[in-house]
């Protein structure tokens, strides 16, 4: 997969992507990401990226010129590619819109700034709007970076088996199970002994029990969205999976 990513700071792009997980994706050849200074496409002295609003009001809008320049000289001939600009706009990113882009060869990020981007832009060169959630960050780079880390986690080798992405909270519209690991007391709480007892059958009661508790108490909204299973009602009927008497 190849991302470009078309930014007015691109070393906040490639420093975030310079470590872990991402960057041995990267390594690997499993995704190329490209950051490019929207700088190096203005054709004026001062490298102009933005001017001020048409009929008047406070604030800077970015121009539509060097982002069209950018997005041409990144786009390949006959490649299908998504060019998706990062709005408080647009549609709400979801680990669904994840699944859908991490499917893509080509992605091209926008990161919009200032008060917003020439609505041609939106018109002629965007394909998504894309918002990470309902609150107004300062500019479109850290939504490109979450966008970006939650889609390549998803490429086929980048997570091992025993991390994949299959059992993800959200993955199948449920949170997840709580984890322990050693010591077993830690400032007096115990973990739970069930975790001990090699019921492999008991322990996956236990841990469906805990997600779907979670989940309907936690997150009304995914709940509602769940389709309860006929062993999943008759688990939530029978209370928490306990050890059986020895
Ligand atoms: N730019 C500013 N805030 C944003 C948000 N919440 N999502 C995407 N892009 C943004």
């Amino acid at each position: 997969m190849r991302i470009d990513v078309v930014t007015l700071f691109p070393q906040m792009i490639s420093d975030a992507l310079s470590h872990s997980i991402l960057k041995r994706a990267q390594d690997s050849g499993i995704v190329s990401i490209q950051a490019i200074n929207l700088r190096d496409y203005t054709t004026d002295r001062h490298h102009t990226t933005d001017d001020t609003p048409c009929g008047g009001g406070g604030g800077m809008i970015m121009k539509p010129e060097p982002i069209a320049r950018a997005v041409e000289s990144l786009r390949r001939d006959a490649e299908p590619c998504r060019v998706i600009l990062t709005d408080p706009q647009g549609v709400l990113f979801t680990q669904q819109k994840a699944r859908e882009l991490a499917q893509e060869a080509h992605l091209i990020f926008l990161c919009g700034h200032y008060e917003g981007v020439d609505e041609r832009v939106r018109e002629l060169l965007v394909t998504d709007e894309i918002s990470i959630g309902d609150y107004v960050l300062t500019g479109g780079e850290l939504p490109a970076l979450v966008m970006i880390d939650a889609i390549t986690r998803l490429l086929p080798g980048v997570l091992g088996n025993a991390a994949g992405a299959e059992r993800d909270t959200f993955s199948e519209g449920l949170l997840e199970y709580p984890q322990y690991t050693r010591p077993r007391v830690f400032m007096g709480r115990e973990v739970p002994p069930i975790l001990f007892s090699g019921h492999h059958a008991l322990i996956e009661r236990w841990r469906r029990w805990h997600q779907l508790t979670r989940t309907r108490d936690r997150r009304p909204d995914l709940w509602k969205a769940y389709t309860l299973t006929e062993s999943d009602r008759k688990l939530l009927e029978s209370g928490e999976p306990t050890l059986p008497e020895p």
